[in-house]
């Protein structure tokens, strides 16, 4: 497995699986590359060194590296790279002036954001630096964007691709030939790209999706809403972590915690028996640093 995604709903541990997913890879000697797609970067909190925009090693695990991808300057750096290519397109193929042009190029592309920091992804595996990504996404819904956004883009390709068919028409049946220019290899890079993502999302001998819950009824809910996303989406998902299962009886609150738990883990077995369900015990402190982070390690991966 190459591409590994930890994913649910809002602070049920998927920051702190991925950091120890991680830390088991590069200790088992794989070059890995935690990255973290959450706007909410907590990465570097959980790590407990600073991750930033690029590429960074962890300090004191060898073969383990970070880094916090930021889509909207991924978007940003895309567009002031493809700014004449599409401006060109939109130019070519309507009625619209300079003006019109530019208010269309300022608006928001559905999905774009998303593929670009998806992109960021995709283009770090193609490099093949490292052996595993590891990948902290946001909270569901933001998640469910971003395996979506090869999709959402598609549309948008199409929409493009329509309007330079009419503008390829013209030009073919004035001047007899048409020759492919820049905006025409621009759109078929970007399909290129949404296809890798598409197949490597869908790829599952080199793709898992991990959802991450905790044994409570909303996350719970989530988990059911994602997994049947993923389920239409073609991606594959093998097994689930179930995190803070509570595992003391020392003290009344402890052993009332527990009997609630024990109702929603009976529902999970229930629901999500076809997989292959990890508990990972509730810490009796946050879990922070590499050191503690060793210890969720060993609990994912025994
Ligand atoms: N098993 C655990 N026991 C105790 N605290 C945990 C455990 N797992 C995560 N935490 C803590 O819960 C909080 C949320 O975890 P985090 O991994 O950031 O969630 P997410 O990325 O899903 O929002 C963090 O403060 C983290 O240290
Ligand atoms: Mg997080």
């Amino acid at each position: 497995m190459k591409l590994i995604l930890f994913g649910g709903k809002g602070g049920v541990g998927k920051t702190t699986c991925s950091a120890s997913a991680g830390l088991h890879f590069a200790k088992k000697d794989f070059k890995t590359l935690i990255i973290c797609t959450d706007p909410a970067h907590s990465l570097a909190d959980s790590l407990e060194q600073t991750v930033g925009d690029g590429i960074k090693q962890v300090t004191g695990v060898n073969n383990l590296s970070a880094l916090e991808v930021n889509s909207e300057k991924a978007l940003q750096i895309f567009k002031l790279e493809y700014e004449d290519e599409i401006k060109n397109i939109m130019e070519t193929s309507t009625q619209l002036d300079k003006d019109d042009v530019e208010s269309m190029f300022q608006l928001q592309i559905p999905g774009l954001d998303e593929l670009m920091g998806f992109k960021t992804i995709i283009d770090l595996i193609e490099e093949g630096q490292y052996e595993k990504y590891i990948v902290d996404t946001a909270p569901t819904g933001h998640a469910l964007r971003l395996l979506n956004s090869p999709y959402l883009i598609d549309e948008w390709i199409k929409v493009m691709a329509k309007m330079r068919w009419k503008y390829r028409f013209i030009v073919q049946s004035f001047s007899g030939k048409y020759t492919p220019d820049k905006s025409d290899d621009f759109l078929l890079s970007l399909k290129k790209t949404v296809k890798r993502i598409e197949t490597l999302l869908k790829d599952s001998t080199q793709c898992e999706f991990i959802p991450v819950l905790i044994p409570e009824p909303m996350a719970i809910l989530e988990t059911e809403r994602l997994l049947k996303s993923l389920n239409d989406s073609g991606i594959a998902v093998k097994r689930l972590v179930v995190n803070n299962v509570m595992e003391s009886e020392g003290c009344e609150f402890c052993r009332a915690r527990k009997k609630a738990q024990q109702k929603y883990m009976a529902e999970i077995k229930e629901k999500f028996g076809h997989l292959t369900i990890t508990p990972v015990p509730l810490q009796d402190n946050p879990v922070m640093g590499i050191e503690v982070l060793d210890r969720i390690k060993n609990c994912l991966f025994e």
